[in-house]
């Protein structure tokens, strides 16, 4: 069958292996890498991905062909975790953290969280669409292609559904393929201060019948930290989110440890996030209940912290991870996922295969999209990100710099 789109004469080629479950431990460190490579494309669909000259039965007159003489193409990028539609910025908590006042302090006092929820509160749809949109824009050009948004910067229906809304349509409108999250549950909003669980209740009761009705979110998320929602009430929310069709997803030991992810372990969420502080015995569980680790280095970086996730020894304990930007306006405000996979090398050690099978097939299970995304298996979507770069080593060493020269999404050209 000849190719609607032919990619020839690619240095190097990395190809994850698709093995129908999320790679755990060692096998992070498997991929087939082809050199000298080429990449068919029929209706936006990978068609076949071959080393070498491709076959004269891939080429008719009607078939295209590009010439990557000398770059590194891999899957298109996928970022699991960001808080991607929000309003404001928060630069002004930027020289607080510099004189080490902490984040759960500055929450405490009413900024961090709050105050990107009273941003996002009076940002208007057209506002938050319009923010949301160029941060995407940002993100494609980084080489990403599909990207998880969670809620999270309302804590009332009114903005919470407003910031799904626009999570929708910008699904509908822009080339990054989206994959929503419900986190109501993200901080304790001012008008339920002392009274937590009622606001869990409230969550229960009011918003997610009304996200499931509305088909606005797949998963359900919260964030289990001290001071902000304790295992208890993580637990009872996320539980009663499964009962009801969400998948789950729980942000756990990012700064305390207190008992997120054997919340994560015990209901089997789809991932838990963070992990920076996460115990030996935790990262047993998880591993043991084959939950995925989104870990999110950039969160560090910007905290300004060192304490990092212990991704390596997660991996050699069998757990599969991703590395993902957690793009937001407070802990981590950026749309540049080549960098935090610079970061898995440079901070957590990891190789350059392992963070891109991190950021490919992983992440494509971690957001329930392997099916379609995330290798270059026969049938997928030809999401494809081209970096003007010899070899899978050169993106993680030349680091803090773009390299990525063009994106496919679906075969068609969108970042040239
Ligand atoms: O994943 N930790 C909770 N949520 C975000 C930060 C959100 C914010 O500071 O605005 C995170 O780091
Ligand atoms: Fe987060």
């Amino acid at each position: 069958m000849p190719a609607d789109l032919l990619l020839v004469n690619f240095n190097q080629i990395f190809c994850p292996i698709d093995k129908g479950h999320p790679l755990f431990g060692e096998e992070m460190s498997e991929a087939t890498i082809i050199e000298n490579g080429y990449i068919a494309v029929k209706d936006g669909k990978i068609l076949e991905v071959g080393e070498g000259k491709p076959r004269k039965e891939l080429i008719n007159d009607q078939t295209k062909i590009v010439d990557y003489q000398g770059k590194f193409a891999s899957p298109g990028l996928i970022d699991a975790h960001t808080h991607l539609v929000y309003g404001g910025s928060r630069e002004n908590e930027f020289s607080k953290k510099l004189n080490g006042v902490s984040y759960l302090d500055i929450l405490a006092a009413g900024g961090g969280i709050l105050s990107t929820v009273n941003s996002t509160r009076s940002a208007s749809f057209d506002e938050l669409y319009q923010k949301s949109s160029h941060l995407l824009d940002e993100m494609i050009i980084h080489g990403v292609t599909t990207v998880e948004a969670k809620s999270g910067y309302g804590l009332d229906w009114e903005t919470e559904e407003r910031q799904l809304k626009v999570v929708r349509q910008l699904n509908e409108d822009h080339d990054i393929d989206l994959v929503s999250t419900f986190m109501g549950a993200h901080a304790v909003p001012v008008e339920y201060q002392g009274k937590a669980d009622e606001f869990i209740d409230h969550i229960i009761d009011d918003m997610l019948p009304k996200v499931k009705e509305e088909s606005l979110a797949e998963f359900c998320d919260v964030f289990c930290e001290k001071n902000v929602f304790t295992a208890e009430q993580s637990y009872r929310l996320l539980e009663a989110a499964k009962n009801m069709g969400f998948k789950l997803r729980i942000h756990a030991d990012e700064i305390e440890s207190i008992g997120g992810s054997k919340v994560a372990a015990d209901l089997h969420a789809v991932s838990a996030e963070h992990l920076m502080v996460i115990s030996d015995e935790d990262i047993a569980r998880l591993s043991e209940a084959q939950v995925i680790g989104n870990i999110l280095p950039g969160t560090t970086f910007s905290l300004m912290e060192d304490t990092y996730a212990p991704a390596k020894k997660m991996i050699d304990q069998g757990m599969a991870i991703t590395l993902t930007t957690d793009s937001n306006p407070g802990s981590c405000p950026t749309a540049n996922l080549q960098f935090i996979m610079q970061l898995g090398c440079f901070q957590l050690k990891l190789t350059p295969i392992q963070v891109f099978n991190a950021v490919t097939i992983n992440a494509a299970y971690s957001v329930c999209r392997n099916e379609s995304v995330g290798s270059f298996d026969v049938g997928k979507q030809a999401d494809i990100t081209v970096f003007d770069a010899p070899n899978i080593d050169y993106p993680m060493y030349f680091f803090a710099t773009n390299l990525v020269s063009h994106v496919y999404k679906n075969g068609e050209l969108v970042v040239e």
